[in-house]
């Protein structure tokens, strides 16, 4: 009989503390906050997270006009500029759960703004966190996710960068690197947070040393995807999954050592399922 599969835990795999921090926040303002009490939009991108909070009486609000009384909350991905003065103008009780890190990032791109920059935003187009950003960062703010995103000509040559703040440290030196010899003045902020710093290297490193690597995490997160392309560069045999039920043991006949990491919205609980079904294949 073969010896059962090596499993490894990366470092830093799930939840961030800014997204431990919006979950703290909203739990106590289901306890103590004016009724009722919703977030705007999902507090995370994961399903069993949301249906919890919902059983404790925090709902989901699509849009700030659907929140007409009560508490509403503003999830870590920030918000666009003017939202939470409005939504305290109509009398709401509003709570801030934007990650600190987002606010800098709101802070620099306004700045950029403010002294005549070009702001140039690395990241997913209509994502809430890059949504907020652009709102800071002007009208002519272009977002690229790569080079081939650019414009063919730059319409400055003062150009400055920030990042949506899961994207990876590849994608912004290939940015730069093509941004560079175009402009006469370049100025990068790099924005992304040390919390993904941390998780993407942990990964990268673990990925580097494994047979399989499984990463966990909602399809819609854009940071488990981008952990997922991250770890098969390093790794091909790397699967995403949204849950443990998705394994299909046949992913690893034959192998010794599978990784496993998950992505900033990925409860713990969530972790340990997947390596409890690991724990009984047979490789
Ligand atoms: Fe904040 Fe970074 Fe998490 S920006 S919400 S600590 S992924």
């Amino acid at each position: 009989m073969m010896s059962p599969l090596e499993i490894r835990i990366s470092d830093c795999a799930g939840f961030c503390w800014g997204v431990e921090r919006a979950l703290e926040m909203t739990l106590e303002a289901a306890g103590d906050a004016p009724a009722p009490v919703n977030s705007l939009g999902p507090l995370i991108h994961n399903p069993g997270v949301i249906a919890d909070l919902k059983r404790r009486g925090v709902g989901v609000a699509g849009s700030p006009e659907e929140v007409t009384e009560g508490t509403v909350i503003l999830r870590s991905h920030g918000v666009p500029r003017g939202t939470r003065e409005r939504l305290a103008a109509q009398g709401l009780a509003v709570i801030d759960a934007t990650c600190p890190f987002v606010t800098s990032a709101h802070e620099k791109a306004a700045r950029l703004k403010k002294d005549g920059y070009l702001v140039i935003i690395l990241g997913e187009r209509d994502h809430p966190e890059v949504l907020g950003l652009r709102s800071y960062a002007g009208d002519d703010s272009l977002v690229v996710e790569s080079p081939a995103d650019l414009p063919e000509q730059i319409p400055s040559r003062k150009i400055g960068v920030v990042v949506q703040t899961t994207q990876s440290h590849e994608r912004l030196s290939e940015l730069v690197a093509h941004l560079a010899p175009q402009a006469k003045e370049l100025l990068v902020h790099n924005t992304i947070c040390s919390a993904t710093e941390q998780r993407q290297a942990a990964a990268i490193a673990m990925a580097g040393e494994v047979d399989a690597v499984v990463v966990v995490g909602g399809r819609e997160s854009g940071n488990t995807r981008r952990l997922a392309q991250l770890c098969a560069l390093q790794q091909p045999r790397t699967h995403h999954v949204e849950s443990a039920v998705e394994i299909d043991p046949s992913w690893f006949r034959g192998l010794r050592t599978v990784g496993i990491t998950a992505g900033a919205s990925t409860p713990p609980e969530q972790i340990e399922a997947v390596a409890a079904v690991l724990r009984e294949v047979e490789p």
